[in-house]
């Protein structure tokens, strides 16, 4: 049995992801607060952002790591708060990196010895995890950050044939960017793609599932963006 892991699939990119898997006949297993709108997605409950998650899921996951022949875990979910290097109280970069760094940490640490030759780790970046921006410092600290722990990680699995892989999105149509970008700035986000466009978060989905089947990708990130227009 094939199995996904996957952080955030109750809503946008990683809701899509587990309906692409689960096309292919994975088994999948969401993780996150909400539940995942399909039935066939396994639902375990947990806020990513509670230092002790694990310990009140451990039992729920267990089973599932050890009837898989194949794992993807996939780091999806993560915190967007706008904050700025100039104010920002170090409790609230924790808070942020709570969840967008030490789950992941949790998780692979968790996960790791259940894997067998052919499995995955994919990190979700941003374009934010290879520039900045003003205003959105706790996040960008966070995503460059998961561009090393993708790299580390990669290293540290030398010869174990798991591979991993940091997909970076550009502006994809979620929750995550309706929240942030207000409808009328809509048109000026499309602009800076070199399509015009936002991106499907489909389209994401089907870039993570490729980077499952192709570990030559093993330590890339891949931007995954439509071509950002650079002012
Ligand atoms: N949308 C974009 O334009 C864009 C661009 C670049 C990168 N990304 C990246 O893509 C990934 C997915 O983003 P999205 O746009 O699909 O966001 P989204 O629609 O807001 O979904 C976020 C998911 O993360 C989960 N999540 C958030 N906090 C959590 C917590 N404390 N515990 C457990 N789960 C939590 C949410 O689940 P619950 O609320 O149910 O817990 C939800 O399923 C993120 O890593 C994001 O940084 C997105």
């Amino acid at each position: 049995m094939k199995c996904a892991i996957i952080t955030g699939a109750s809503a946008g990119i990683g809701l899509h992801t587990a309906e692409r898997f689960l096309k292919e006949g994975y088994s999948v297993t969401n993780l996150s607060r909400r539940h995942c709108p399909v039935n066939a997605v396994n639902h375990v409950n947990c806020d990513l952002s509670v230092p002790g998650f694990l310990d009140t899921i451990n039992a729920q996951l267990t089973p599932l790591l050890q009837q898989a022949d194949e794992i993807t875990l996939i780091h999806n979910a993560s915190r967007l708060v706008n904050d700025s290097a100039l104010e920002t109280p170090s409790q609230s970069l924790r808070e942020v990196l709570e969840v967008n760094l030490i789950a992941p940490n949790t998780l692979n640490y968790f996960a790791i010895p259940y894997m067998k030759p052919g499995s995955s780790i994919l990190y979700v970046g941003s374009t934010l995890a290879e520039k900045a921006v003003p205003n959105s410092y706790s996040y960008v600290v966070s995503k460059h950050g998961t561009i090393g722990m993708m790299r580390a990680t990669c290293q540290d699995l030398v010869g174990r044939k798991i591979h991993t892989a940091c997909i970076c999105p550009g502006f994809t149509d979620t929750e995550m960017l309706r929240s942030h970008v207000p409808a009328d700035a809509l048109d000026s986000v499309k602009a800076m793609s070199a399509y015009d466009r936002l991106i499907d978060p489909d389209e994401i989905a089907e870039t993570l599932f490729w980077a499952a089947q192709n570990p030559v990708i093993n330590g890339s990130v891949l931007h995954a963006n439509l071509g950002q227009v650079e002012n």
